[in-house]
């Protein structure tokens, strides 16, 4: 069965990826930042793993990555993110939540990805997914606050742009999914995270190299950039 890695894999939408994905036979590696304060991914029957992973910290990562070296991984699925500083107004805002929107949501992600970069290339599906959000879509989004975190997104849609050109060689694909519906009114309610985490998984696993850099709500609809 194929495998995929997980980060913010103890709560939400990952908690959610790692209950399917386990459901369904794969072997799911759950990287968390407290693994002591992960008790219904614990719960979880199957072929899980949890590990240790703090994405402000570089070393973190890097012994993640360590700790995984020479096992193949298929899909590995970027869903950590920090709102801390979401519904901040703009002259609330400090350096501190720019670095950890910036850091957690942007960057972290992108330096995973590289010390991962030779389990993906050993893996068959050779996927590398963000969750992103629509409010990274500067085209069409219009809500006045969520600064910080509208910015660490969009910058991670150019992250993961860079490395569909930058990775296309070796045939990784590099997708950008959204869980919430592109077209949807800011009053519109969410969709259950079951529903769109099996909209996200059905992307991911039917994936083809032209879907690489594209961005989608769990649908499969574009959403803009
Ligand atoms: N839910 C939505 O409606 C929605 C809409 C659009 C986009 N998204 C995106 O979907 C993804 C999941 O969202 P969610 O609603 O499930 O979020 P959530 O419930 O707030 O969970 C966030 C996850 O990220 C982890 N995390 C945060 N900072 C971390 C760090 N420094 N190191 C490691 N893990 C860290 C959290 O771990 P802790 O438990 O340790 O804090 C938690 O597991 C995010 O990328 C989010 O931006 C969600």
């Amino acid at each position: 069965m194929p495998s995929i890695l997980i980060t913010g894999a103890n709560r939400g939408l990952g908690l959610e990826f790692a209950r399917q994905y386990a459901e369904d036979g794969w072997t799911v590696i759950a990287a968390v930042r407290n693994t002591a304060d992960a008790a219904e991914l614990a719960a979880i029957k199957g072929n899980v793993t949890i590990h240790r992973y703090n994405a402000m910290e570089d070393s973190s990562a890097d012994a993640l990555a360590a700790s995984l070296e020479g096992q193949p991984i298929d899909v590995v699925l970027m869903n950590a993110a920090t709102a801390a500083a979401k519904a901040k107004p703009l002259d609330a805002l400090t350096i501190d939540d720019w670095n950890d929107a910036l850091l957690t949501n942007t960057f972290a992600p992108l330096y995973l990805a590289a010390r991962l970069r030779p389990n993906l290339e050993a893996g068959e599906m050779k996927t590398l997914v963000a969750v992103s959000d629509r409010a990274a879509s500067t085209s069409t989004y219009r809500m006045p606050d969520e600064i910080a975190y509208r910015a660490s997104k969009a910058a991670l849609n150019q992250m993961w742009r860079n490395l569909t050109v930058e990775w296309r060689e070796w045939g990784c694909k590099c997708l950008l999914l959204c869980p919430v519906e592109a077209a949807s009114t800011l009053t519109a309610p969410q969709p259950l995270s079951g529903e769109a985490v099996s909209g996200m998984r059905g992307l991911i696993e039917t994936a083809t190299p032209d879907k690489s850099g594209t961005f989608s709500d769990y649908r499969g609809n574009t959403v803009p950039w």
